[in-house]
């Protein structure tokens, strides 16, 4: 199958055709399929139709397993999450607020590989916002400031047992499995170079985070919420159209990503691995 790699009208985002996944991948196609993802920061492989086995061979090929707190694997798949929303489940929708992931570990992880299993005809797209873009596009005097900032982190919005998926969230069908150690706060700074491209991007989330170094709480939340839109607008935003069988893979360090709805009444099932960082 000859590599054709179709770019989304974004800044980030790409379809990308030729490679098996499940093959036999040796280090020079790995190297091709590294190359690929991090100029395009977001890449899907349609019809790819993964075991979980080959899942995870995929994910240890591309760095290695990340650590997955705060889930429950699926049974007999250590590193899988099975990222689940029931036909008829009305618990609020789970990821639907940008974020990168386990972005209040002390090391986040690389990337993501998100495989579907089960997609619904109609919704249930990812969005994508490219950080790197969103940096770039700020006036030098922002970027010097933002270059100042130090970001407070914490998964107890979340995960702690009064956060979102704590003891109040009821008929919830996705293993999340909420603690009180979500209750620990981890800094990193605000913008960061990517280790591997050398390019700075905003490392900032409403999912993961609680506030700025020397800022009072509301300065940072009205900081935040103003960054946040800029972080978000548009024409920084690639929409991913789930197909059956289709493989993502995301780059956490250069783009946010959130969930959407509009699936009421169908079942919608991803397998989720972590990759660590490099
Ligand atoms: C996630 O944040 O891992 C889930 C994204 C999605 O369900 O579209």
């Amino acid at each position: 199958m000859t590599l054709q790699i179709e770019p989304s009208d974004s800044t980030c985002g790409a379809r990308v055709t030729g490679f098996d996944l499940s093959g036999a991948l040796d280090t020079q196609t790995i190297a091709e399929i590294r190359r690929i993802w991090l100029k395009h920061r977001v890449i899907c492989f349609p019809d790819q139709f993964l075991s979980d086995a080959a899942l995870e061979a995929f994910t240890v090929k591309m760095g290695g397993f990340g650590e997955d707190p705060f889930f429950d694997p699926i049974p007999g798949h250590d590193h899988i999450a099975a990222i689940l929303r029931e036909a008829d489940e009305t618990a609020p929708l789970f990821a639907e607020n940008w974020h990168s992931d386990w972005s209040f570990l002390a090391v986040p992880p690389a990337g993501t590989c998100l495989a579907a299993i089960e997609i619904p005809p109609t919704g249930g797209d990812t969005l994508f916002a490219d950080q790197i873009a969103a940096f770039a596009a700020l006036p030098d005097e922002r970027k010097n400031h933002l270059r100042s900032l130090t970001a407070i982190h914490s998964a107890k919005g979340a995960y702690s047992t009064d956060g979102t998926y704590g003891k109040s969230d009821i008929g919830r069908s996705m293993a999340i499995r909420p603690n009180d150690s979500a209750h620990q706060t981890r800094t990193h700074p605000l913008v960061q170079t990517h280790p591997e491209t050398g390019e700075e991007a905003i490392f900032s989330c409403a999912g993961y985070l609680v506030g700025i170094e020397g800022m009072s709480d509301e300065e940072g939340f009205a900081f935040l919420v103003d960054l946040l839109a800029w972080q978000s607008r548009d024409e920084f935003v690639y929409r991913h159209v789930w197909e059956p069988g289709m493989v993502v893979l995301w780059d956490n360090r250069s783009v946010l990503h959130k969930a959407t709805g509009g699936y009421e009444g169908h079942r919608r099932e991803l397998h989720r691995t972590t990759i660590a960082a490099a």
